[in-house]
C-alpha cells in the first residue's frame, strides 16, 4: 500500500503555503505530517504537563468555542494558564489551516480544542471506545450529515516520547469491505433514538453507515491485525493534520497532545467527490440524506 502519510518540511506555522498536491492528499484521506512544526511551550507551561491536571470524570480537558475551560483540576491560576496554552494552540492551528486551505476559511466551524494529558497505553475502554483499534471517526450521539471532521494534532510530550499511530487503508477500500456487512438503516429506529435523546438529532443514513464502518472495523480483530497499515511515530514537537472521518487511524502509545477540531460542510471541499459522503453515496447508489431533514433533504 502506498504510504498514507505526506511529510511536509515547513517550519513556520503562519507561512506554510498550501499546494494543490497537499490539498488533494488531505481530501483523499491522507495525513499531512509536519515534523518541524512544533508547538512551543512558554515558561511555566511545563508544569501543566501532568496527568492529574485532568478531572478524572472527563476524557479530555477542553477549551470550548466560547473560551471556557472544561475538565481541568487546579486553582484559578492553573486553569487560566491552561486556557492560555490551549488558546495559543488554537490560534496556531487556525493559522495553519488558513494558509494551507484558504478556500475553507469562510466555511469552517470551530469546535472545542482538547488537551489530552493521559497516557494512551493505560486507558481501559470498551472495544467500541478503544481508539487503539483502527477506525474512522463517527460519533453515536452526534449525527453530522456528512459535515467533515478536520483535526490538527500536536505532540507536546516533554520527554521526547512519540505519539504512535497506525494509519490504515484509504476510505473507499474500507467502505467496499465493510458496507456489505453493515446493518440496514431504519429511519424508524433513528426517530426512536432521537426521542430517547440517545442522539442529539436525527441520525441520517449517512451517520448510520459511518457508525457501521467505525464499529465494523473495531470489532474485526483479523482486520485490525492483518489489513494493510503503517505504524507512524509522530515525534514530540511535531504536528499532523487529517480528516479523521476519512483517514483510517488508531493511537497506540503516547502522552500529552493538543488537538483542534474544525468542521467543514462537505460541499465546501476543493474536490466534492472525495468526501466520505460522496464516496458512500456513490457506493450505495442513492442519496443518504446527508443534510438534516429539517433543512429540506
Ligand atoms: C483518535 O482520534 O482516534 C485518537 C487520536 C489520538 O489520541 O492520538
Ligand atoms: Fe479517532
Amino acid at each position: 500500500m502506498q504510504s498514507q502519510v505526506i511529510r511536509i518540511e515547513a517550519n513556520d506555522w503562519q507561512a506554510v503555503q498550501g499546494s494543490d498536491a497537499w490539498r488533494a492528499a488531505l481530501e483523499g484521506g491522507k495525513v499531512l505530517f509536519f515534523p518541524r512544526l512544533g508547538f512551543d511551550l512558554q515558561p511555566g507551561e511545563r508544569a501543566l504537563l501532568r496527568p492529574d491536571i485532568r478531572d478524572p470524570g472527563v476524557r479530555n480537558i477542553s477549551l470550548n468555542v466560547d473560551g471556557s475551560l472544561k475538565g481541568a483540576m487546579g486553582d484559578a491560576a492553573t486553569q487560566a494558564a491552561l486556557a492560555a496554552m490551549i488558546t495559543r494552540f488554537r490560534e496556531q492551528a487556525l493559522g495553519l489551516i488558513g494558509t494551507l486551505l484558504p478556500h475553507y476559511t469562510s466555511a469552517l466551524r470551530l469546535a472545542p480544542t482538547s488537551y489530552r494529558p493521559m497516557q494512551v497505553e493505560n486507558r481501559q475502554q470498551s472495544w467500541r471506545a478503544d481508539d487503539r483499534r483502527l477506525h474512522v471517526d463517527a460519533f453515536p450521539s452526534r449525527p453530522n450529515y456528512g459535515e467533515r471532521i478536520l483535526r490538527v494534532f500536536a505532540n507536546v510530550n516533554p520527554e521526547g516520547m512519540p505519539r504512535v499511530w497506525r494509519v490504515g487503508e484509504p476510505f473507499e477500500t474500507v467502505a467496499r469491505k465493510f458496507l456489505p456487512r453493515a446493518k440496514p438503516y431504519s429511519a424508524w429506529q433513528a426517530k426512536v433514538l432521537q426521542a430517547l435523546h440517545v442522539t442529539k438529532s436525527f441520525r441520517s443514513e449517512y451517520d448510520h453507515l459511518m457508525l457501521q464502518l467505525h464499529d465494523g472495523m473495531k470489532r474485526d480483530m483479523d482486520y485490525q491485525h492483518n489489513s494493510p497499515q503503517e505504524t507512524v511515530p509522530f515525534p514530540a514537537g511535531s504536528v499532523w493534520v487529517c480528516f479523521s472521518d476519512q483517514a483510517t487511524h488508531a493511537v497506540m502509545s503516547g502522552q500529552y497532545m493538543l488537538e483542534q477540531t474544525l468542521h467543514l460542510p462537505a460541499a465546501h471541499a476543493y474536490d466534492k467527490d472525495a468526501s466520505p459522503l460522496a464516496i458512500l453515496t456513490r457506493l450505495v447508489g442513492r442519496p443518504l440524506h446527508g443534510v438534516p431533514p429539517q433543512q429540506g433533504a
